[in-house]
């Protein structure tokens, strides 16, 4: 049975359906947002996306207590992964005050939170500063659920994790149902890309392929085409025979990526893998800065690394998303935050974006990040704020933190 089926979906509520005028609606989203070196969000699509719940339930007259993580911090009080510049940015957003409370549980947070008057907003610190948030703790389940009487779950980009917000809470709260984002999120991945128009392209990107292993196994059975990018294509390459220099590969995951790479040869699935490629001799990802820099066909030489992929290879995936009916992408084609390696990156972006007659699905952080810096955001059909939770979704994978809000 796939995890969202409609029997699944029927035994979940919306938020829709549960009245929520004057009550505490306790809900889980997801501000995991990018912060910059001095604190500043960097990209709010995840903010954002969470309006719709926000709003309504504002407008409905609940009182929102919003809950979420930011980063791992290892549940240790950290200050660089606070939230209170997500409180500032949502302010903003919605147009009138949100109360940042400096811890997310506890007597002090449960004395505000029973203050508050209908159509106000507080937003309680980062839930990974305690340990019993990422260890499900029963105890710290207990203390979250004291917060609302309703709960509501919109936190898609970390419905793939069985914690206390997205799990442990609900068996203390039997009022709960999901939000707008993830039903919206849920009807895209269980709907246009389990049942997808053909051609279905999947572009997919990143530094491991130990990271989309199980999502390419899944998609060799369901898409016509599988383009690789990112540091991923170089443990590909090895498993072909071919030279990857010094870039960053797997070596103890070649043979996964043979077998997937014969799996896709015996199905006659297009599975491409970059035929060209920039290089550099030095790199030091985290001043930004590289040695000296070329283009390469086929192998790396040794002491060159891989950093993008190359204007063939950039040529040959636009035409196969020009081709395609639906696209799904997830994960960078190079290491796009230099800019001189980030072509790669933002020309897939742009292609994906060009081609408005297909049903084209963004997931991933730093793709999301790239698609919105390429100006062009809006010209795709639908931007994920799932990462994972959409890999382990199209792998077939039930979540925790949507079998969580069924109710009997
Ligand atoms: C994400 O960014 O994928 C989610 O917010 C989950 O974060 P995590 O991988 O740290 O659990």
């Amino acid at each position: 049975m796939h995890p969202l089926d409609e029997f699944q979906m029927a035994k979940i509520k919306s938020v829709r359906d549960i009245k929520t005028a004057g009550k505490r609606v306790l809900m889980r989203v997801d501000f995991n947002v990018p912060l910059d070196d001095s604190g500043h969000i960097t990209d709010n699509t995840r903010i954002t996306a969470a309006l719709p719940t926000i709003n309504y339930l504002l407008e409905q007259g609940a009182k929102v207590v919003l809950v979420s993580h930011l980063g791992r911090p290892k549940g240790v009080k950290n200050p660089k992964f606070s939230l209170k510049p997500a409180a500032a940015a949502l302010a903003e957003k919605v147009g009138r005050p949100v109360t940042f409370i400096e811890d997310c549980i506890g007597p002090a947070v449960e004395n505000a939170v029973k203050s508050m008057t209908a159509g106000s907003i507080i937003l309680l610190e980062n839930l990974r500063f305690h340990s019993g948030e990422q260890a499900n703790d029963p105890g710290f389940s207990q203390a979250l659920s004291r917060l609302g009487e309703i709960y509501v779950n919109d936190a898609f980009g970390t419905a793939h994790r069985e914690h206390a917000s997205t799990s442990g809470v609900t068996k203390y709260l039997p009022d709960r149902a999901a939000g707008l984002l993830l039903e919206k999120e849920l009807e895209f991945f269980g709907g246009k890309l389990a049942k997808p128009q053909r051609p279905f392209v999947v572009i997919l990107g990143g530094a491991k392929v130990s990271d989309k292993i199980g999502v390419i196994e899944a998609l060799l059975e369901k898409a016509d085409s599988i383009l690789i990018g990112g540091a991923m294509a170089y443990t590909f390459m090895l498993a072909r025979g071919a030279g990857v220099g010094d870039s960053l590969s797997e070596p103890d995951k070649i043979t996964v990526a043979a077998t997937a790479l014969d799996k896709a040869a015996e199905r006659g699935l297009r599975f491409l893998l970059p035929e060209d490629h920039l290089i550099v001799d030095q790199l030091d990802p985290g001043a930004g800065t590289v040695g000296e820099m070329k283009s390469v066909e086929g192998s790396i030489p040794d002491g060159w690394i891989g950093v993008d992929i190359g204007a063939v290879t950039i040529e040959l995936y636009r035409t196969e998303i020009a081709g395609a009916k639906t696209i799904f992408w997830n994960g960078p084609m190079g290491i796009f935050e230099i800019p001189s390696c980030g072509k790669g990156t933002f020309q897939i972006a742009e292609a994906v974006a060009a081609n408005s007659g297909a049903v084209s699905v963004i997931g991933g952080g730093d793709s999301v990040t790239a698609l919105n810096r390429s100006g062009m955001a809006d010209k795709v059909t639908f931007i994920s704020t799932g990462g994972g939770a959409g890999l382990e979704l199209l792998e077939g994978q039930v979540l925790p933190g949507v079998t969580s809000l069924e109710t009997h």
